[in-house]
């Protein structure tokens, strides 16, 4: 009998890049379980290397040690799947303001996380990814979107995480005011209180219910309502007094929902037309009440953390 050799060809993946987008969490009433990711993104590129070195370009400054986020993510993959990271050059450019309430955490957790999977052959499924990065970094909601793109709905069962998608209207924009203060996310859930009244909860409840059906079905004449929000941003309002005047403008200017992006301090305007109106309205108020900060029109993704096309 004969004996074919055939070649091996052995392939060892050790540089990945990861194109991972900004999210805004809780759109309002749907506080802990909605994120909607947005076109601007991170990008990470990680190499195996000798030791640790991060450099990084773009919004604010993040550490450039072991505490960086993305570092933390890769250790915590490695771990969980019993290895143990090797060296690595990190490299990112970042286009998502931080502290801001646009995701950049969950941003870097997810490109670390995915990253990792990736050096190691792929090993952890959408789901563990979502739970290791909902480990790390604290919010599932923006992780989710972060993850996976788009509008998710999140929700959480005995520890574990069960996700969906939110079918989202074409040509949906997102008009952003980026305050230039920061509202750090464990500062602006210090002020929610622990309990809330029933009043409340069925206030947030029916408008998560009819975000979601609008959204999907393309009624956006009910955003408006259904982005109204009794269970954070109330409270949250003390940490940002001027929210709600740069809301009523963003309404007045043709805005179709507004709301805080997650834990603040940039508010999220929704809309089809006008975005330029409602950029401006937004800038303009909150100018005359003495809240410095700048305005960007982007637009929902549907793409989540990915490898790009090189
Ligand atoms: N759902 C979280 C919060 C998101 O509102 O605190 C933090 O970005």
């Amino acid at each position: 009998m004969k004996t074919y050799h055939l070649p091996v060809i052995l392939c060892f993946v050790s540089k990945v890049t990861i194109l991972t987008p900004a999210t805004v969490a809780n759109l309002g009433p749907g506080f802990d379980c909605l994120g909607l990711a947005l076109d601007i993104s991170l990008r990470v590129e990680v190499e195996e290397s000798q030791g640790l070195h991060i450099s990084y370009q773009g919004e604010g400054e993040v550490p450039l040690n072991q505490n960086n986020l993305i570092y933390r993510a890769l250790v915590l993959a490695y771990r969980r799947l019993g290895k143990t990271l090797p060296g690595v050059k990190i490299h990112c450019q970042n286009d998502i303001p931080l502290a801001r309430g646009l995701g950049s955490s969950a941003a870097a957790a997810a490109s670390g996380l995915l990253a990792a999977n990736h050096l190691l052959g792929e090993p952890l499924g959408g789901d563990e990814l979502l739970e290791l990065g909902a480990e790390l970094e604290g919010h599932a909601d923006n992780m989710a979107a972060a993850l996976f793109g788009g509008c998710q709905i999140v929700i959480q069962d005995r520890g574990r995480l069960a996700h969906s998608p939110v079918k989202l209207p074409r040509g949906l924009k997102a008009v952003l005011f980026i305050p230039d203060f920061e509202m750090p996310t464990l500062k602006s859930r210090a002020l929610l209180s622990p309990q809330v009244s029933r009043e409340d909860a069925v206030y947030n409840l029916g408008r998560v219910a009819m975000l979601v059906a609008a959204l999907a079905q393309g009624k956006l004449e009910l955003l408006t309502l259904a982005t109204q929000d009794r269970l954070h941003q109330p409270a949250r309002t003390k940490l940002f007094q001027a929210m709600p005047v740069i809301f009523k403008a963003a309404s007045e200017a043709g805005a179709l929902g507004v709301c805080l992006a997650g834990g603040g301090s940039s508010i999220l305007a929704l809309t089809k037309v006008n975005t330029s109106a409602i950029a401006q309205a937004m800038e303009k108020m909150a100018k005359a009440e003495g809240v410095s900060g700048r305005t960007l029109i982007t637009q929902p993704n549907t793409w989540g953390a990915h490898r790009p096309q090189e």
